[in-house]
């Protein structure tokens, strides 16, 4: 609506019109547009209620039912029955299709989503990042790109040298088995505490990661044990989040890709030694980017330029994007400058999409030491959590384990998106999980009120709208604006622009549902039917897009 009203306007303004010029008014009174004319005021050299009476003047349009000039402002009011007629009958026909695009051509986008490292906890860092990337995987989905995620599993690197003397020395078969990542991260732990008194421990773990670089078969039997484990584990995580990847091709998947990618930094000229190192200098306003060790191992840039390289002749992506913590901006913009001095001109299209920390108490929480917060366990726990309410509230609803699990989790999804990601957020259980507020279950069960309406009074075939109040229309304005919100949150890569519009158009729902009889009044009843179904299947694709469930019952 708002490009037909710019349209419009366009064709009577005397000067060129951009998108933002038109406003939305925050009162009704003001009309469902404004436009304000000061900013012409000069180049026309007429004062702006002059220009504002012109414009209002020559518009004539069947959508718009009025324009007003009021103090050097049009005021537009559009046409609420006929518009709302258009967007109903168009929301009930396309249902979940509904502000779904081509816009992205059929053009892939790998994403670098969730990326834990084996034999460590799942932190709350791989839970944003697997629930951001997530999100940003189905916006772009919807917008007609072809998302790829790709989960770059950590599973390489010296800590894995590390790891395999700490077991050798000190590790059991039984306990990896019982509690794999628990055991593995006290091995780890217990390596480094060692190794202060001992340093010759460092040299032993640096040699063994030599080992399992050149293929030895004992120390790859055993990384691969670790790594099973750990994988069997982080899957139950992704089962509860209900994520899926197109690819878990890791580190060590590059193993052998990166001796390539040295030879053609090399070739390149592009390599320069310092203190024994082999690393491509990066001028003066950032530190050089290390390729290869002075024992010749490799390093997290050097396999990220090979998994870069890798993903682009394998998908030919027309954008290649990193969620992954802001704490590594640096890294990224190392690897983006050196593709950059290989020639790679697409490595402009790759996009680090950092996000903060999850804090606890104002402090970020930590998966060191002792204070291991199993991401597991708190997600559990909301389940629970939400499980005591239903059997509280609803003892008599079905499925109750399904629906406590939609809600403990949409939980913990909403309250992680409805924030911008580069914000750092506060986590508090219990307060995800009030139904009143910003929260996914409040979200969750305003569609279902929705939906329990729309059970009592039952489906309609043809509706006509003749009629819209103040609190119909608040809400069909917004579910007009799903597929520019849609667009908005693709563009900038950003789900918090979709949570935001789940609230507003919540509040929108339940103030409607609120202050107007909708069962009562029957001859209303068809077009009122049409509209709470448009809200559910608006609301239900919203959450959708954030990744979480829609119960029609709670
Ligand atoms: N495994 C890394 C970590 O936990 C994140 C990997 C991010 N992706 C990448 N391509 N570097 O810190």
């Amino acid at each position: 609506m708002k490009n037909v009203i710019l349209e419009i306007l366009q064709s009577v303004s005397p000067i060129p019109l951009e998108e933002h010029a038109l406003e939305r008014p925050a009162y009704a009174h003001l009309g469902d547009f404004a436009l304000p004319c000061f900013p012409f005021a000069k180049i026309l050299r007429k004062s702006p209620a002059i220009i504002a009476e012109e414009i209002a003047a020559s518009i004539q349009h069947p959508s718009i039912r009025k324009a007003e000039a009021v103090n050097g402002y049009v005021n537009i009011f559009l046409d609420r029955n006929g518009v709302s007629n258009d967007i109903l009958h168009t929301i009930v026909t396309q249902g979940s299709t509904f502000g779904s695009s081509t816009e992205g051509n059929d053009g892939v986008v790998t994403i670098d989503l969730s990326s834990p490292n084996i034999a460590k906890p799942f932190s709350m860092g791989h839970l944003r990042s697997t629930v951001i990337g997530n999100s940003i995987a189905l916006l772009l989905e919807k917008s007609g790109f072809k998302p790829v995620k790709i989960n770059y599993i950590g599973d390489w690197g010296t800590q894995f040298g590390k790891l395999l003397t700490a077991y050798r020395k000190w590790g059991n078969e039984q306990d990896v088995r019982q509690a794999p990542i628990e055991t593995l991260l006290k091995l780890y732990i217990q390596f480094h505490e060692e190794a202060e008194q001992d340093a010759s421990l460092n040299d032993e773990g640096r040699a063994a990661f030599k080992a399992l670089e050149d293929g030895d078969a004992d120390a790859l039997a055993l990384w691969k044990w670790f790594k099973t484990e750990s994988l069997k584990e982080f899957q139950r995580i992704y089962d509860l989040l209900g994520v899926e990847f197109d690819s878990y091709n890791g580190e060590a998947y590059y193993n052998d890709k990166m001796l390539p990618v040295v030879e053609e930094l090399e070739e390149k000229g592009l390599l320069v030694e310092s203190d024994g190192a082999q690393v491509v200098d990066l001028g003066e306003t950032m530190p050089p980017c290390l390729i290869k060790k002075s024992d010749g191992a490799t390093l997290y840039a050097t396999r990220d330029l090979a998994a870069a390289i890798d993903r682009k002749n394998t998908y030919d992506f027309v954008k290649s994007i990193y969620v992954v913590g802001n704490e590594q901006s640096l890294h990224f913009t190392q690897v983006k400058h050196v593709l950059s001095k290989m020639g790679y001109a697409w490595g402009e299209e790759m996009h680090h999409v950092p996000f903060g920390l999850i804090l606890q108490g104002g402090k970020k929480m930590s998966t060191r030491k002792g204070k291991i917060v199993l991401l597991e366990q708190v997600l559990t726990e909301a389940i629970e959590l939400a499980q005591r309410t239903i059997e509280e509230k609803n003892p008599t609803l079905a499925n109750q384990s399904d629906v406590a699990e939609a809600v403990g989790v949409g939980a913990i999804l909403f309250s992680d998106l409805k924030q911008h990601r580069k914000h750092d957020i506060e986590f508090n259980l219990e307060s995800m999980l009030q139904v009143e507020g910003e929260t996914g279950p409040y979200i969750q069960y305003t569609n279902a009120r929705a939906h329990s309406v729309l059970r009592k009074a039952g489906m309609v075939d043809s509706f006509e709208v003749t009629e819209v109040n103040d609190y119909e229309w608040e809400t069909i304005k917004l579910l007009e604006q799903f597929p520019q919100v849609v667009k908005r949150a693709t563009d900038e890569l950003d789900p918090s622009i979709i949570a935001k519009y789940a609230v507003d158009l919540a509040q929108a729902f339940n103030s409607f549902y609120g202050n107007v009889k909708v069962l009562s009044d029957t001859t209303q009843l068809p077009y009122r039917t049409a509209l709470i179904h448009s809200v559910t299947i608006v609301l239900t694709e919203a959450m959708r897009l954030l990744g979480m469930q829609a119960p029609q019952e709670m």
